[in-house]
């Protein structure tokens, strides 16, 4: 693949399915280079398929092998990307599971693999790039969170917790970061038509539904547009915020 040498270079992890491929959709099509990550080699094939589609409809995403839940798996793949690029404008810490279960029956398990890949993950990721961006003295940090966050979800002890922990970290880092040109925000979606809200029960998901105002899920664009606006270097005096988007569910 050619690469854009001249543009804004994003990372996008975790970004070959829902929110994060509407995400690396939104960014390429605004001109940057965006890169994302596949977790482990099993996967690669299918993210290459993935990546030919990309490449189907003119949009030329890199990708890279890049387990954010393995500090030393994040390290091997941030050096191999700013060899290749030089810098980074954009880091978009995407990539999250679910493990769903009520904190009586979840085993140790269910909690680790949460933590480990949703907020873990989000500190291995940005401290393999955080001295680039300080250097460079741009850079934006955007990390998705979740409505499930804010307030709270049954079954989620161990997601809402890892997600909550993540805008702790965006709003400590984002007063570290203030005087070099690097913002740190959070993004906190609702509940977004993808292959996580699908895998919940149908009676339930319809429950679900019926709690949000505007009266459907949000789409994976919806949540891209505003990742974009963050993204783009005229959004510098928007710094710590956490951003809602979740079609009135939850105000604050
Ligand atoms: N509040 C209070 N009680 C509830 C409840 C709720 N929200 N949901 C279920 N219960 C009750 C049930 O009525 C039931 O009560 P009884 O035992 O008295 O009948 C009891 O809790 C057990 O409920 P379930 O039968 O549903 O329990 P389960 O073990 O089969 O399933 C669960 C538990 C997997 C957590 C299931 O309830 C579930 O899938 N809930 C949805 C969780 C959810 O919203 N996940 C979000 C995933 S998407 C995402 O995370 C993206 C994002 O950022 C938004």
């Amino acid at each position: 693949m050619t690469l854009r040498k001249q543009s804004r270079i994003a990372l996008v992890t975790g970004g070959t399915r829902g929110i994060g491929e509407a995400i690396c959709i939104a960014l390429a099509n605004e001109g940057y280079q965006v890169i994302t990550t596949y977790r482990n080699t099993e996967r690669e094939t299918q993210a290459r398929d993935w990546q030919s589609r990309m490449a189907d409809d003119g949009l030329e995403v890199d990708l890279v092998l890049m387990d954010v839940s393995d500090h030393e798996n994040c390290e091997k793949a941030a050096n191999e990307l700013l060899d290749r690029y030089g810098r980074l404008d954009v880091l978009v810490n995407n990539a999250g599971i679910t493990r769903d279960g009520v904190m009586k029956k979840m085993p140790i398990e269910a909690w680790q693999e949460v933590i480990h890949n949703n907020l873990d993950g989000v500190f291995h990721v940005t401290r393999c790039f955080l001295n680039t961006l300080l250097t460079q003295e741009s850079g934006r940090i955007i990390n998705i969170s979740s409505i499930n966050a804010q307030r709270g979800q049954f079954g989620q002890v161990n997601y809402s917790a890892a997600k909550a922990g993540i805008h702790g970290f965006t709003k400590a880092l984002a007063q570290e970061t203030a005087r070099k040109g690097v913002t740190v925000n959070t993004v906190s979606p609702g509940y977004v038509e993808t292959d996580m809200i699908n895998a919940i029960d149908e009676k339930i998901r319809d429950q679900i539904k019926a709690q949000i105002p505007v009266g459907r899920f949000g789409q994976p664009e919806e949540i891209a547009r505003l990742v974009t606006f963050l993204a783009d270097e005229n959004s510098s005096f928007i710094t710590g915020a956490d951003f809602s988007i979740n079609g009135g569910m939850f105000m604050h």
